[in-house]
């Protein structure tokens, strides 16, 4: 029997350990397809994914994603771009000019390729796969494009890694809806209401854990001093000027 909407969508989680249940091409291909029908921006589908299976390109990429386990782990590991090149190039050949290298086409290309990647993590779900997004992505971008072989205009925006789960882990929780969910207009919260609407989230055991772990005082602390912090390495290696740092033209490859 197929599992009530709510109660799929509530009850997912993001699988980060696999056990060796093969994924078959054919599987991993009609997920490709379902994902294919996300929307996207004028239906011109601005993303593109190379899929990583092989044990040689895994220990490549592997140091990129810092040694996340659940990379080598998981039976294929599916990087989607913004890719303004594919289409860019069909104009070029149909005697059409667009002007796609911009940053708002850049956000276009951006958002198509994260709501592939989220409806692909749906499909899979749906089969009973896990998946896990892994944001290291954005950090080594550039190392990434070249270990891909990505052209100019197609960008790394995140890499889903899938495979049959081997733990069920635990609700990490979220914010009460009251904290997402604006109604005609932005309210900005006060102090206290602020600090009433992360107060779960804060009691949490785990939590409480990486405080103590970490020697700080609060879990804000945690995300901003240890878990995010400000980088300006990350900053000046940013996706734009991988975008950006190449010459115009790009008629002239085949
Ligand atoms: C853009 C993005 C990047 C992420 N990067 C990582 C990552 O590098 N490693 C990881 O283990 N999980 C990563 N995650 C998964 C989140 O940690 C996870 O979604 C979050 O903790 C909530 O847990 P849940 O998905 O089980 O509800 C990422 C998720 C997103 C959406």
């Amino acid at each position: 029997m197929l599992m009530p909407t709510d109660t799929f969508f509530t009850r997912r989680r993001t699988v980060r350990r696999y056990s060796g249940r093969q994924l078959s091409d054919d599987t991993l291909r009609e997920l490709f397809e379902e994902a294919s029908h996300a929307p996207t921006t004028g239906n011109m589908q601005l993303y593109s994914a190379v899929v990583t299976r092989s044990a040689e390109m895994k220990r490549r990429l592997a140091p990129m994603h810092f040694g996340q386990p659940q990379f080598q782990g998981c039976q294929a590991a599916v990087t989607v771009c913004a890719d303004l090149r594919r289409f860019t190039r069909w104009c070029e050949i149909s005697g059409a000019e667009a002007g796609f290298d911009n940053l708002q086409m850049f956000f276009a290309g951006v958002l198509d390729a994260a709501m592939f990647a989220q409806q692909l993590c749906t499909a899979a779900e749906s089969r009973g796969l896990g998946t896990c997004y892994l944001g290291t992505t954005t950090y080594n971008a550039p190392e990434i494009a070249e270990a891909l072989s990505l052209p100019q205009l197609v960008v790394p925006v995140t890499t889903v890694t899938v495979g049959y789960p081997d733990e069920c882990p635990a609700d990490p929780g979220r914010l009460p809806v009251e904290a997402i969910m604006h109604q005609e207009s932005y309210e900005d919260f006060s102090d206290s209401r602020l600090r009433e609407l992360y107060a779960d989230k804060e009691a949490r055991e785990d939590s409480r854990r990486f405080v103590e772990e970490n020697s700080l005082e609060n879990l804000a602390q945690v995300f901003a001093r240890v878990r995010y912090p400000r980088n300006p390495t990350n900053a000046s290696r940013s996706r734009l000027r991988l975008l950006y740092a190449r010459p115009a033209s790009i008629s002239e490859h085949h």
